[in-house]
């Protein structure tokens, strides 16, 4: 692929606490700098910390272009209309499957929608896998990073290790880094264990599980990845050439 770019991603919401200034709460958001777009992938679950968290990183409301959605879970989705009632240019890119009452809020707030049914460009550099069935659906954004491609995930509700098979089935590259939920909360320790060795095998060069993953799954990759794990948490700044 062309168009390779250097990005900043700043998480401004997450669980995982990681600086006194901000507010950490079930949820995930993360703001991605960099691309021919800014993009805050998912918005977290209460407006007020969401605004609140940004303040204090220093990014303005002004400065988003694009809100992406994974799923339409409060914890991803509760921020927006907070979000949307400071700057209503954004175009939010949401699953076709989000209800009438979701999309009507945004249209309402004069912001646009656009509807994600299957793999496509966002804007030069970023991509959404389109709609990956599962239990519950989700869409994922891949970015597209001079190092390899950039994964984040919502929820991961399809199962992550779908999501990475998924996303090399498309774009026909390797992950450089897989960021955000991975959903592994409910299980043991040897099947997280196969997991990792999933992500090992799928050349998925460093990770950054966060939200939900669960802190059994953190502390399994983290000692699997060693200096490719990224410890995540709210504030934290990743910058990948
Ligand atoms: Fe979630
Ligand atoms: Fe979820």
């Amino acid at each position: 692929m062309n168009n390779k770019h250097s990005l900043q991603m700043t998480v401004v919401y997450d669980n995982n606490p990681s600086s006194e200034k901000l507010q950490a709460d079930w949820g995930f958001s993360c703001f991605i700098k960099g691309l021919e777009k800014s993009i805050l992938f998912d918005t977290g679950k209460e407006g007020k910390i969401l605004l609140s968290n940004m303040e204090n990183l220093g990014i303005h409301p002004d400065a988003i272009d694009l809100v992406f959605l994974s799923h339409e879970h409060k914890d991803h989705t509760g921020g927006l209309n907070a979000l949307l009632s400071k700057n209503s240019k954004i175009e939010v890119w949401l699953p076709n499957f989000f209800s009438s009452i979701f999309k009507n809020m945004i249209k309402n707030k004069g912001a646009s929608v656009r509807e994600v049914t299957s793999f496509k460009k966002i804007c030069n550099g970023a991509y959404t896998t389109g709609i990956i069935k599962g239990w519950i659906k989700e869409q994922s954004l891949i970015l597209n990073a001079e190092k390899g491609l950039i994964l984040l995930t919502g929820c991961a509700h399809p199962r992550i290790v779908k999501i990475i098979a998924t996303v090399k089935e498309l774009l026909k590259e390797n992950i450089h880094v897989a960021l955000g939920g991975f959903h592994l909360a409910a299980y043991d320790e040897s099947e997280i264990n196969e997991i990792i060795e999933q992500f090992q095998n799928s050349r998925v060069k460093k990770v950054g599980p966060c939200h939900c993953t669960g802190d059994e799954a953190r502390r399994l990759f983290a000692e699997e990845y060693k200096e490719d794990f990224i410890e995540i948490g709210v504030g934290k700044e990743i910058r990948v050439q």
